[in-house]
């Protein structure tokens, strides 16, 4: 059954509403001269009939809204106020806009009101990690369910950022470092979220690809690079997810602020790619005004973290002096209220009081999210599946016994397993005091307790490396639950598993090498310990019922079906920028800022934290991730795209088809003795941005095989993917002439070759 769908519609029936009643409603309305309300007349008419009515006030008040934190002091009992708010116009009809985070469920802005629970997704990684939009669009579907149950109606979702940098803090709410798996998967879950009829961002526009400085960074990029990776990811999501709205970056890009970018707004996104939505701002992430409207930004989100409103008096001053045309602050109105009408949210408006939500088949699609996403990296002897038959078991670490980790930030969600360890950033900044370290109340002990009934399981915590060893000598089985926390706002300054878990694990493995590792990381760490260990299981942040989902992958009651979307450097010094760029500035505002007594009653927020602006120059260009270290010959700890199966599958009868719609044939057989999920990966090799061969996944297909069984696949292939992107003639550009594929099982698995005879291409940006 379609999880997705069912979930998407459900509202439909829950509230009774059926076309005849809206009909018959909305020409009620047009007696009352409100004509925009009948759901019959068409909704470019409805929308210039309601813009034909509005006040200059009424317009201006529509696109800038408030940050939820702030409206929160004022309206403390108005569960709808998230992440921001923007008032509609009630004398005409047109709702509020309630505006929730949603990357990983519904997120509670940091708040924790008692009882306002939401069922939490994994980390946004595992989601990419399953390779199967499916699951994306169940995921999205669900957060969809709940926020418009719970009366948000616009969701601050579709991150689709590239992990350009293993250490960014917010690598866990990203779909991994390739455009087109980022791309297929964003826009899957997007579309998940809109089937509820509410509206979703894609966000952050464009090259946010690092929290340290984001305020004031200035990423530096050649414009094709940009095309042929980031924006490429953002395009397909765009054209996939048909997202009402897109969310501009803190950051600049190439010398101008993301939100008064003309390059990135008005030409990318409103005119090569006619995105009919409209431009909201990251939150605090305005810097003008007549700049800014005529760049192409439409709404200015969370004000009250901007240096003024910029979109509200300002905005009004230069519409009254000519600066900023009328024709452009209608254009802003229209493309809002063109969307309110499309998604539905004019006839059938989120509900203002808040509606039965099932969490339990919620979370379900949390479990299977994190299961499909569960990557095996490492199984030597067949260390896993573990066997119910086992008689002694050590479980060490990671807070096992109660819960699994979730990322920090806005995304963090309250989840319905509860709360059991929430605890400060060590060391933290002080205006980061409201981000806690939240472990998600779904133990990965119990669960694996409740399936060994007569063996003795014994925990401990870990933090005595020698007891640990000492009490998995000898036992049937160890698990090590090792962890790695990453946060919004702040990135990884080493890769390495912090607080000794690293010494832990190598004491452990040496008196034990039944020794199985679950991690519970936001992206890639380093494992000096590998060579030692039995087995390695990435679970990520493994979400509302995370110690269910590792459970049932540990035991083989399911496939680890997952893959990386991202690859796990073997050292630091391999990623393209050795260390994190802008540190010091970072670092150096936080030394100003702790010497800096308080100014009682300051007014003014500056999220910057006083650091000062840097460039990062991104010198891989598109070659992101896995294209990188290929063209640059270096071997990682893991590819891209790794991942093992507990069975074992052939590939074979690899062909390929070019011209001007390109695309491969082969087949998949599970050659061993158990159901397994194999994810085929294809890869184009073209010519890196230095010039040397660099490989890009092309297609990829999840299969689900019992043993013996066999698949033929066909599949599709996006030439832009083999293109270059060529600035001059604002065209992607494919020259024609033989292009090598090859069908992997990772990004450095030399596969099965063809050739694809491909015809020279002009395509439309
Ligand atoms: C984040 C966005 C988020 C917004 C509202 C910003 O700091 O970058 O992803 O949607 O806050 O919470």
């Amino acid at each position: 059954m379609d999880m997705g769908t069912r979930t998407g519609r459900s509202w439909l029936r829950r509230g009774g509403v059926c076309l005849w009643a809206l009909l018959a409603a909305g020409a009620a309305q047009a007696q009352e001269g409100r004509p925009w309300l009948d759901p019959a007349v068409p909704t470019a008419q409805r929308v210039e009939l309601v813009l034909g009515r509005m006040t200059l006030d009424e317009k201006i008040s529509l696109v800038h809204g408030n940050f939820g934190s702030v409206l929160r002091k004022t309206r403390p009992d108005d569960k709808r106020i998230g992440a921001g708010h923007v008032p509609g116009v009630p004398r005409l009809g047109i709702p509020d806009l309630y505006e929730s985070d949603a990357s990983l469920g519904v997120a509670n802005g940091g708040t924790m009101r008692p009882g306002d629970v939401a069922t939490a997704l994994p980390a946004s990684l595992a989601t990419a990690a399953s390779f199967d939009p499916a699951i994306a669009y169940e995921g999205g579907a669900m957060i969809g369910a709940e926020a418009r149950a719970k009366g948000f109606n616009v969701l601050l979702a579709g991150g689709a950022n590239l992990t350009r940098d293993p250490w960014n803090g917010r690598d866990f709410e990203y779909l991994g470092e390739d455009p087109w798996l980022t791309g297929v998967m964003a826009g899957a879950a997007i579309r998940g979220v809109q089937d509820n009829g509410i509206m979703s961002t894609l966000k952050h526009f464009a090259l946010n690809a690092q929290e340290s400085g984001r305020y004031v960074l200035d990423a530096q990029i050649a414009q094709g690079a940009l095309r042929e990776s980031d924006l490429l990811a953002f395009q397909i999501a765009l054209e996939r997810g048909q997202p009402d709205s897109v969310m501009c970056a803190y950051n600049k890009v190439n010398g101008d602020w993301s939100c008064e970018n003309d390059w990135l707004l008005n030409q990318v996104l409103k005119r090569d790619w006619s995105f009919p939505g409209w431009v909201m701002s990251d939150w605090g992430g305005v810097h003008s005004t007549v700049k800014a409207a005529l760049a192409g930004l439409d709404q200015e989100s969370g004000q009250e973290l901007d240096q003024e409103v910029y979109f509200g008096e300002p905005l009004q001053t230069a519409i009254g002096k000519g600066t900023v045309p009328e024709a452009r602050l209608d254009d802003m109105v229209r493309r809002i209220l063109g969307r309110l009408f499309h998604r539905g949210l004019v006839d059938r408006p989120a509900p203002d009081s808040p509606q039965p939500i099932d969490y339990a088949a919620h979370g379900l699609v949390a479990r299977r999210a994190a299961e499909a996403g569960a990557v095996l990296l490492r199984n030597e002897g067949r260390v896993l599946p573990l066997s119910t038959a086992l008689k002694r078991v050590v479980v060490i670490g990671g807070h096992a016994d109660v819960g699994v980790l979730s990322g920090g930030g806005s995304s963090q969600v309250q989840a319905v397993s509860g709360s059991p360890l929430r605890m400060p950033i060590p060391n933290g900044p002080a205006n980061l005091g409201f981000i806690k370290i939240t472990y998600h109340g779904s133990s990965p002990l119990a669960a694996i307790k409740a399936r060994l009934p007569g063996a003795q399981v014994t925990f401990l915590d870990g933090a005595d490396p020698a007891a640990a060893a000492a009490a998995a000598t000898g036992a049937d089985a160890v698990l090590v639950f090792a962890t790695q926390w990453r946060t919004e706002a702040i990135d990884l300054e080493s890769l390495a598993l912090p607080e000794g878990q690293d010494a832990l694990i190598a004491a452990v493995a040496a008196a034990n090498p039944r020794t199985t590792v679950v991690l519970e990381t936001g992206g890639a760490v380093l494992m000096p310990w590998l060579g030692k260990v039995g087995a390695v299981l990435e679970a990520w942040y493994p979400g509302d019922q995370g110690g269910e989902a590792i459970a049932r992958v540990l035991f083989g009651e399911v496939d680890a079906g997952g893959r990386l979307p991202l690859t796990f450097p073997a050292r630091e010094e391999q990623a393209p920028r050795p260390q994190v760029p802008g540190l010091a500035n970072v670092k150096a505002a936080a030394a100003e800022q702790a010497a800096k007594p308080r100014t009682p009653g300051a007014t003014t927020v500056d999220i910057t934290g006083g650091v000062k602006g840097f460039d990062v120059p991104y010198v891989e260009g598109a070659d992101v991730g896995y294209r990188w270290y290929g063209r640059q010959g270096l071997k990682p700890l893991f590819p891209f795209g790794h991942g093992l199966s507990y069975s074992r599958f052939r590939h074979d009868g690899f062909t390929a088809q070019g011209g001007a719609r390109p695309s491969v044939r082969f087949t998949v057989t599970n050659t061993g003795d158990r159901p397994g999920v194999d994810v085929p990966q294809v890869y184009a090799v073209v010519p890196g941005a230095d010039g040397r061969p660099a490989r890009r996944l092309v297609a990829f297909q999840r299969v689900e095989l019992a043993p013996g069984q066999s698949v033929a696949v066909t599949l599709p292939i996006d030439p832009r993917l083999i293109a270059r992107y060529d600035s001059g003639a604002a065209a992607w550009a494919v020259s024609g002439g033989p292009v090598p594929v090859v069908l992997a099982r990772d990004a450095g698995d030399t596969g099965l070759t063809a050739t694809l005879a491909m015809s020279a291409l002009s395509l439309k940006p």
